[in-house]
């Protein structure tokens, strides 16, 4: 994670960043603290930190750092110019860790757009953000399946915006940001009774940019009836208020990388 210090929003990206209202710097600290707390608290996380840097708002963002699997991080090449001075500071942060960094030759935007599912195959986004061929780079350096999932809408420009894996096989998804070609390959790869859909509205809440870890989901403020359907599947949702991070268009999972 990467502590909120000179998180605001001064340009935009995506099309949450062209709301009005203005980023409360006090209220996004508390915010993150809470974030990071809880995971700590209610699922023993343990955090490593990206020191934030003045004039990089987006850097709290650290899941857009880097694909990380075993030894390796591919890491991001970000296809807007804004966040491309994050790379230097991600990978210096990464090889510090003890990782072996690779640079894509093409847009790719770490695991914000490139996720593991149930161990075995990677579920990854293109077209708003990530270059398609950044994928095969993925599955070459991994011998890890990927199967490529377009975004189809400018609102949910990660993958992470709107899809995430949760252990043991599950998958939270808003069918509304993929094709029918997208649909299908998720339908014919995660068996019926693993997939979790959410609504229009949970989706602009960020409810598919959830962290988990053991059997504790974090995400901002989820539908009653979320925390019920996660609950049927064994997890415990723990809702947190994640507004001024919501302004970036971006929730918990975003400020989250997942070493391993
Ligand atoms: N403002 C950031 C951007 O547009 C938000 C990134 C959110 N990260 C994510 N993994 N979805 O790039």
């Amino acid at each position: 994670m990467s502590p909120p210090d000179y998180f605001e929003v001064f340009y935009a990206i995506n099309p949450w960043m062209k709301g009005d209202t203005p980023v409360d710097p006090g209220l996004a600290a508390v915010q993150w603290e809470s974030l990071k707390n809880a995971m700590v608290e209610r699922a023993g996380a343990q955090i490593s930190l990206v020191p934030p840097v003045q004039g990089l708002p987006d850097l709290v963002f650290t899941a857009n750092a880097a694909f990380v699997y075993q030894d390796r991080a591919i890491l991001a090449r970000f296809k807007n110019d804004e966040r491309r001075p994050e790379e230097p500071h991600f990978k210096a942060r990464l090889e510090d860790l003890g990782y072996t960094v690779l640079e894509p030759p093409v847009p790719f935007e770490g695991a914000g757009d490139a996720l593991i599912y149930d161990n075995r195959l990677v579920l990854a986004g293109y077209r708003q953000r990530t270059e398609v061929s950044a994928h095969q780079l993925i599955s070459s350096t991994f011998d890890l399946p990927v199967l490529s999932l377009e975004l189809h809408t400018e609102h949910f420009y990660h993958v992470d915006t709107c899809l995430c894996p949760l252990e043991g096989g599950h998958l939270l998804y808003y069918p509304g940001a993929f094709d029918e070609y997208g649909l299908k390959v998720i339908e014919a790869n995660v068996p019926e009774e693993k997939r979790l859909t959410v609504t229009a509205q949970e989706a602009r809440n960020f409810a598919c940019n959830a962290v988990q870890v053991g059997k504790s989901v974090f995400l901002n403020q989820p539908s009653a009836r979320l925390v019920e359907a996660l609950k049927r599947r064994g997890f415990e949702a723990i809702g947190l208020d994640l507004s001024e991070f919501l302004k970036a268009g971006g929730s918990a999972k975003c400020l989250t990388l997942r070493l391993y």
